[in-house]
């Protein structure tokens, strides 16, 4: 794999070209201000690439509503990891027929996860002839040039190669947050859990250059960001294969070395890769938040294995064991798969024993979706829906006691908080902890962006403080 310095992929200068048409064009078509609409489904890494596409349509003339009927430019950022997921999209794309009958000039993008296979490609270009372009996952910073030629009266335009090149570095962007903002250190995965469609639809696991990241990192907290989330599929393998010789700790000693008061967050570890060296890099650095998010998915080795999770319940006991021993308050999370293919009862207790020795901060659980093209999918499923929904609850309330008690804990206690939002009732601000820890208390408004101290004084259904 790349990646010397001078062989960086900067955005073309083509698409500025392109950008300062679709300017004069979509004045023409739409008025003087013409609007856009982007909407985002999915995790953090589409959410990121939403800001991109924002920035691009942002030089592109156009100013944002949140109201998909009212817009010239809508565009659905999917996301394909669920079925439900792509449920939903196939329900938004339907009702923009209707607008379409109103604003028949609108133009509709399809873009991302679900974009990107060739099962919905073929299904909207059969079933949805009023979707003007479908892009997938690596052709993003092409938009202004998709755009220039739909409006220019090319035919409906379907673009997604995934060639796995270069990362593209200065793609406009335009950051949905001021306070909180995510980092994309790495694309694709090469990991391929059997259940999963996400490298199927992101290419192969590309880091980006140390150096890009560090600028990046330098900028967002020159322009006041306090809570930076590092974005990748699997973080832990930042850097295989790469010629520059930094791995995941390394970059988060050199991120955490620039001057500021801010806090570092990273997303997602995979148990397989997560080493020693991170947790000490973790314990070490004063700015990066005693959080570890560790998908476990199964407390089964037999369904591990079956996953390809490539780690074992003892190992990831191990890991726990490590991260308590080096930050006793460290707040844990993961996301656990419920009904896996051939699952039965007995490995499903397995997963509850796990949680219940574990004792998560809170977890992400979800039933298992077979995902057409994955092994998983080919895989018997003997266990029916009904059966894995009532495991499902079960999970949920074993995992909810554990949050009250959890919480019941942090009475007494104080954390240093980030004021990053108004909280609920007029007068309050609502803030995370270093655990990431949602807390309501009284403060000024004035208090936004500031960490301060926060002594925990109650819990209902969320924590109250009050700082001190
Ligand atoms: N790269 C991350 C996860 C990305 S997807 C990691 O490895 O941890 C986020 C979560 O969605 C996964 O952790 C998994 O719990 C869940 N997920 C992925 N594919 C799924 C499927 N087919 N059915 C149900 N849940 C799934
Ligand atoms: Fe999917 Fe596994 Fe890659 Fe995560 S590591 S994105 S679960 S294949
Ligand atoms: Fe979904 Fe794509 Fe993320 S499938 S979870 S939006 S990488």
């Amino acid at each position: 794999m790349q990646i010397s310095l001078e062989k960086i992929s900067l955005f073309p200068p083509e698409q500025y070209v392109y950008a300062e048409q679709v300017r004069a064009l979509a004045k023409d078509i739409f008025g003087e201000n013409p609007k856009a609409c982007v909407v985002t489904y999915g995790c953090q890494q589409n959410v990121s690439d939403s800001e991109h596409y924002k920035g691009m349509l942002s030089l592109m003339g156009f100013s944002f509503i949140d109201e998909p009927s009212e817009a010239d430019f809508i565009l659905y950022n999917t996301c394909a990891v669920r079925g439900h997921a792509e449920d939903r999209v196939y329900g938004n794309i339907g009702v923009v027929k209707n607008y379409k009958r109103k604003r028949p000039n609108t133009i509709l993008a399809v873009c991302g996860c679900m974009a990107q296979q060739d099962i919905v490609a073929e299904r909207i270009r059969k079933s949805y002839p009023y979707v003007d372009m479908v892009l997938g996952t690596q052709v993003q910073h092409r938009l202004p040039e998709f755009l220039y030629k739909r409006l220019s009266g090319s035919n409906r335009i379907f673009e997604r190669q995934l060639d796995n090149a270069d990362i593209i570095e200065d793609i406009p962007l335009s950051r949905d947050g001021r306070l909180k903002g995510w980092l994309p250190i790495m694309y694709g995965c090469n990991n391929f859990c059997t259940y999963c469609i996400v490298p199927y639809v992101r290419g192969r696991e590309r880091s980006r250059h140390p150096d890009m990241i560090l600028k990046e990192a330098r900028e967002m907290v020159a322009a006041g960001f306090k809570d930076i989330t590092l974005l990748g599929q699997n973080v832990n393998s930042y850097g295989n294969g790469c010629d520059f010789g930094v791995d995941f700790p390394d970059l988060l000693r050199m991120i955490n070395d620039i001057p500021g008061d801010f806090r570092i967050r990273f997303m997602t570890s995979h148990p397989k890769d997560c080493t020693i060296k991170l947790l000490d890099a973790m314990r070490d650095c004063e700015k990066v938040a005693k959080h570890l998010h560790l998908p476990f998915q199964s407390g089964s080795d037999r369904i591990l294995k079956l996953m390809n999770r490539k780690y074992n319940r003892e190992t990831y006991l191990g890991l726990i064991k490590a991260a308590r021993e080096r930050m006793p308050d460290i707040s844990l999370t993961s996301d656990i798969i419920v009904g896996f293919p051939g699952e039965t009862y007995e490995d499903f207790c397995d997963t509850i024993s796990l949680v219940n020795e574990v004792k998560f901060s809170s977890l992400f659980t979800f039933i298992y979706s077979a995902r057409t093209g994955t092994p998983a999918a080919a895989m018997e499923d003997p266990a029916s829906r009904e059966e894995k929904g009532i495991w499902f609850r079960e999970l949920l309330l074993a995992q909810e006691k554990i949050a009250k008690e959890n919480s019941k804990n942090f009475i007494g206690k104080t954390f240093r908080v980030l004021c990053d939002d108004f909280g609920k009732k007029e007068g309050y601000m609502s803030g995370h902890t270093s655990g990431n820890c949602s807390v309501d208390f009284k403060a000024k408004k004035e208090m936004l962006g500031k960490f301060v101290d926060v002594k925990i004084t109650d819990y209902t259904n969320m924590l109250i403080g009050e700082i001190i």
